[in-house]
C-alpha cells in the first residue's frame, strides 16, 4: 500500500506525556497546554484519563480540566476510560469521545488495569453499549503489542485477536501501543500487516514510545504500509507508570516534520506546535524532549 496523502495526528500529551510526569504542572497548566494545542491545527487531542485517582493521582483533575478547555469546533477531545465508572465520570463532565485500554500481554494489562485482558473486555462491553446509544464514539488502545515489560515477548496473534475484539466490538479506530518502546521498524511493520490482514487499515492507529530511540523509524515503517492515524506527544513527553522503563512517545513536532518533508500533510503549524513543546518543556523543568522542536528554537 502507498503511503497516504494526509495523517492525522492524535495529540496525546495531556494524557499520556502528563500522566508519568513526577512535575504536577497543575489544572491551569493542563488547561493552558490543550488550548495552545487546539491552536496548532492539530485535530485530535486526548485531553484527560478518568481513571482510579489512587492509580494515576496525576488524572485526578480530569472533570476540572475537561471543564476548563474551550473546545474548537472540528478538534475531537477524547479521554481515556478504564471501565463503567470512568465512562460515568467522563460523561458527566462533558466528554463526548472516549478512549478503552487494555493490552496483548495479560501480565502487563493485570498490573496496569487489574483485570485480565478477557475481563478488561467484559468492562468494555457496558461502555460501548452505552456509548453507542449516546453517540459517543470509542477509540480501543492494545499496549505492550511489540513486547511486554513482564512477559518479554508478545505473540503476533495475541495482538490481532485483542485488536479485531476491540473492533468487533465497536471502537472506531484501534491504536496500536508500543507501550515501552522496544519495536524496531521490521517488527512494528510486520505487526501492523499482522493486524491490517482482520482489521481495516483505515481503523488503525500507531503509537510508539521512543526508549530505545526508534519511534520515528517505525513510524516511517507503517506510513509505508499505509497507516494514516499517528499517536505522538507534544515535547515527547511521559510514559505508562505502570510499565516500568517506557519513556516518552514519540513527539509530535518531529512526527509532523517528518512528515512535512515526505510531503504529506497534516494540518498543523509547526513553528506553534514546537513553540508549545518547549513551553510544556519549560514547566516541567527541562528542555523539549523533541529534536525539531530545539532546532526551531536555535
Ligand atoms: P481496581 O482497584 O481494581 O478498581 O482498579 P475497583 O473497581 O476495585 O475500584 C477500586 C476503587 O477505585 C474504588 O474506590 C472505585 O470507586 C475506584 P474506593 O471504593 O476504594 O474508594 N474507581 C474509580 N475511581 C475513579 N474513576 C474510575 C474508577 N474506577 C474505579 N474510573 C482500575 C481498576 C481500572 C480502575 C485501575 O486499575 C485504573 O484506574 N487503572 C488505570 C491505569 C492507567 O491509567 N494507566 C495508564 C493509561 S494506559 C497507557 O498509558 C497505555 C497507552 O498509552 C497505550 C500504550 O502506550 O501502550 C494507552
Ligand atoms: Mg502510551
Amino acid at each position: 500500500m502507498a503511503m497516504p496523502a494526509e495523517v492525522r495526528i492524535v495529540e496525546v500529551g495531556p494524557r499520556d506525556g502528563l500522566q508519568n510526569e513526577r512535575v504536577d504542572i497543575g489544572t491551569a497548566a493542563k488547561v493552558e497546554l490543550i488550548d495552545r494545542l487546539s491552536r496548532t491545527g492539530l485535530r485530535s487531542i486526548e485531553a484527560t484519563a478518568f481513571v482510579s485517582p489512587k492509580w494515576v493521582p496525576q488524572m485526578a483533575d480530569a472533570a476540572e480540566v475537561l471543564a476548563g478547555i474551550e473546545r474548537m469546533a472540528g478538534i475531537a477531545y477524547p479521554v481515556l476510560v478504564p471501565n463503567e465508572q470512568g465512562y460515568a465520570r467522563a460523561r458527566e463532565a462533558g466528554a463526548d469521545e472516549v478512549a478503552v485500554f487494555t493490552a496483548a500481554s495479560e501480565a502487563f494489562n493485570l498490573r496496569n488495569t487489574n483485570a485480565s485482558i478477557a475481563q478488561s473486555l467484559e468492562r468494555f462491553a457496558p461502555v460501548l453499549e452505552r456509548a453507542r446509544t449516546d453517540g459517543v464514539r470509542v477509540r480501543g488502545y492494545v499496549s505492550t503489542v511489540l513486547g511486554c515489560p513482564y512477559q518479554g515477548e508478545v505473540p503476533l496473534a495475541d495482538v490481532v485477536r485483542v485488536a479485531r475484539s476491540l473492533h468487533a466490538m465497536g471502537c472506531y479506530e484501534i491504536s496500536l501501543g508500543d507501550t515501552i518502546g522496544v519495536g524496531t521498524p521490521a517488527k512494528a511493520r510486520a505487526m501492523l500487516r499482522a493486524v491490517a490482514a482482520e482489521v481495516p487499515m483505515a481503523a488503525l492507529a500507531i503509537h510508539f514510545h521512543d526508549t530505545y530511540g526508534q519511534a520515528l523509524a517505525n513510524v516511517l515503517a507503517c506510513l509505508e504500509d499505509g497507516v494514516a492515524v499517528v499517536d505522538s506527544a507534544v515535547s515527547g513527553a511521559g510514559g505508562c507508570p505502570y510499565a516500568k522503563g517506557a519513556s516518552g512517545n514519540v513527539a509530535s513536532e518531529d512526527v509532523v516534520y517528518m512528515l512535512h518533508g515526505l510531503g504529506i500533510r497534516t494540518g498543523v503549524d509547526l513553528p506553534l506546535l514546537a513553540e508549545t513543546g518547549r513551553w510544556l518543556a519549560g514547566l516541567l523543568g527541562r528542555e523539549t524532549g523533541s529534536k525539531v522542536g530545539r532546532a526551531l528554537a536555535a
